[in-house]
């Protein structure tokens, strides 16, 4: 099932896997707090609407984010994957009506695109080969998004992170997002120890066609 990342993706997997067997509530088994886990989610939806739209949600743990598009009521044609088969699981048992996938993202065909990909804290694990799997994933998303995807990640600028914990240089990521578009989004302003980056197929001058009002 895993290619030239298989290390990578077989350790990546066997965490997740055993974070969603072992643990005792959603919380711990993403291992994100609510407040900061709901800020995240926030961030995103300050500035896009996903009314009527499509969305991807890649690393989705148990599909918190789609819990919190329905607390906005938010309706909009969701579908998760992730690496882990456990985590999948329980998305199954909380949405049966939805689509929900696992395995290799990077090899994965979903055979449509999406008007968003968002990948919400998926990168956050130190495991070698960490960066070529972040910059492949974050390829991927873009090349399935109509409109835009979405990365958010912890930032090095934190001091303060377990050990195993994965935290990433803005200034690294925003390189990296630039190879694949020149139209770039950052925000290092929402939580102490998190940024995200959002990448648009279009300028803003082409996406919000009502901003430019006689
Ligand atoms: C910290 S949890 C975040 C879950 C969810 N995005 C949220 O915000 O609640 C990280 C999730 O990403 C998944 N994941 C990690 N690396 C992945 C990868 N390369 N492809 C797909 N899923 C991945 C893990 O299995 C885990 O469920």
């Amino acid at each position: 099932m895993f290619d030239k990342h298989d290390s990578y993706l077989r350790q990546t997997q066997a965490y997740w896997d055993n974070k969603a067997t072992t643990a005792k509530s959603d919380a711990e088994r993403v291992e994100w707090s609510q407040r900061s886990q709901r800020m995240r989610f926030e961030t995103f939806l300050m500035t896009h609407d996903l009314q009527n739209r499509s969305v991807l949600d890649v690393g989705c743990g148990v599909a918190d984010f789609r819990t919190h598009l329905q607390r906005r009521n938010v309706d909009c044609e969701y579908v998760g994957f992730d690496i882990s088969p456990e985590m999948i699981r329980h998305c199954k048992e909380r949405f049966p009506d939805l689509r929900f996938e696992s395995g290799n993202f990077l090899t994965w065909e979903p055979g449509r695109s999406f008007d968003y990909t968002v990948a919400i804290g998926i990168h956050n694990i130190k495991v070698d080969g960490a960066y070529d799997v972040l910059e492949s994933t974050t390829r991927k998303q873009f090349e399935l998004s109509r409109i835009a995807a979405h990365v958010s990640l912890l930032t090095d600028r934190f001091h303060g992170f377990a050990p195993h914990i994965q935290a990433w240089k803005v200034e690294d990521i925003m390189a990296m997002a630039l190879a694949i578009t020149p139209y770039v989004v950052i925000r290092h302003d929402y939580l102490p120890n998190d940024f995200s980056i959002t990448l648009y197929r279009d300028p803003l001058i082409d996406r919000c066609n009502d901003l430019l009002l006689d």
